[in-house]
């Protein structure tokens, strides 16, 4: 557990990099500081090891004040790494993974051990330990880069923008490499980035900065659902935030309410009627409650043969979902499950919406594409007269 305490930092001449901050991260937990450059970032993460000293404030780990902890000692428990993770280009992969553990004095069947461990990690095979960086492929050399960070077996990982110069690909199979190693082994990993997407990514819970304060700590479903201010909402941009609601918002928000239903009861000859009046092919069919029991299709139902029969014997099953259920979810079963429409229900399977087709292509619409428009009008034209005779 780490914890910062009414942490301020103010640089020589006056300069206040980080105001009065307080905060809490559990052990094992993925943290990352997101916030523009100069926010103060990297100096709350250099406190946590002290290379950089708070003006004012403490900062504890699991309790004890690290200003009264021996520098080394602390540094023995806390792992740091840079920008750009470069191995060293005249030493073998293995005394590139066990740099730090050598310095931490390690015998060497425990170096050996680690570093086999973590070789088999990123699925590379034990002869590679011999080669050295530039018989690796580039995106090897930053798995090793990766897995060099973790050898010395630290709790806590600093970690300030490692992927930074990388190209987007190499960039997120390392993301998801750090991110496994992570749950995997267990680390509190404190990560510094200016990137919102690696921030959301990555994060059990973030921080955004500005100017060195903290706007908003918390996860990033949380941060996407409700942004504290205008400053996090444009670090996130508009089309996040508009893309997160499908995340969070449930069907309620997009559901007709009260769809057209029938009774079992009922002749088929007078739900075949209402379904021409209400121009439907299918009708949801309740019981006095409103407890939704299945529906009836229109093209079952046929008026000369059956029409005296009760709907109650033509009832066919119907899949439903429920009313907290998230809107991405019902996109997914109307769009790659291909459902046409879906009947929603309460707790008490009452019936109460129906999340339709048009609906969801109505919602997706107004999120990917609300403002774009055309730059011409000539790709829509009519059918002319004269060109509807042949
Ligand atoms: N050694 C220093 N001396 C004076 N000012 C500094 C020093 N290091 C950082 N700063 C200033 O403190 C502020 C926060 O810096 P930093 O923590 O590096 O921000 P970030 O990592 O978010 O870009 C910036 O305005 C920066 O210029
Ligand atoms: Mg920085």
């Amino acid at each position: 557990m780490i914890e910062f305490k009414n942490v301020s930092k103010i640089y020589p001449g006056n300069k206040v990099a980080v105001k009065n901050i307080n905060l809490r991260f559990e052990t094992g937990e993925f943290i990352c500081f997101i916030g523009t450059s100069g926010s103060g970032k990297t100096t709350c993460m250099r406190m946590i090891n002290r290379m950089n000293i708070p003006s004012s404030g403490t900062i504890e780990i699991d309790g004890r004040d690290i200003s009264k902890i021996n520098e080394i000692n602390l540094r023995r428990h806390i792992g740091y790494v840079i920008q750009q993770i470069g191995l060293m280009p005249h030493m073998t992969i293995y005394d590139n993974i066990i740099m730090v553990p050598k310095l931490l004095k390690w015998p060497e069947d425990k170096m050996n051990h680690i570093a086999r461990e973590l070789l088999q990690k990123v699925d590379l095979p034990e002869s590679y330990l011999d080669y050295y960086p530039s018989e690796l492929s580039g995106g090897q050399q930053q798995r090793i880069g990766v897995i060099r960070a973790l050898a010395a077996n630290q709790e806590i990982i600093l970690m300030d923008e490692p992927f930074g110069a990388l190209d987007p690909i190499t960039r997120d199979n390392l993301q998801q490499l750090v991110k496994r190693l992570q749950r995997e082994m267990g680390k509190t990993i404190i990560f510094v980035t200016h990137d919102m997407d690696e921030a959301l990514k990555l994060s059990d819970r973030m921080v955004v900065m500005n100017q060195g304060q903290v706007v908003q700590f918390d996860t990033p479903d949380s941060i996407l659902a409700h942004p504290a201010n205008d400053f996090v909402r444009d670090m996130l941009g508009e089309e996040r935030l508009n893309h997160a609601v499908f995340d969070y918002e449930t069907v309620e928000k997009m559901m007709v309410r009260n769809p057209i239903c029938t009774l079992p009861n009922k002749k088929v000859s007078e739900s075949i009627h209402m379904m021409k009046k209400n121009r439907v092919d299918m009708l949801f069919v309740v019981d006095e409650q409103k407890h939704l029991m299945g529906h009836v299709d229109i093209f079952d139902l046929d008026r000369s043969r059956m029409g005296n029969d009760l709907i109650g014997n033509h009832i066919k099953k119907t899949t439903y979902i429920y009313n907290n259920t998230k809107i991405r979810d019902a996109i997914y079963y109307i769009n790659d499950l291909g459902y046409r429409n879906i009947p929603v229900v309460n707790e008490n399977r009452v019936l109460v919406g129906l999340v339709t087709r048009a609906a969801v292509v109505d919602r997706v619409y107004e999120s990917y594409w609300s403002d774009y428009q055309p730059e011409g009008d000539d790709a829509i034209a009519q059918i002319k007269p004269e060109e509807m005779t042949v």
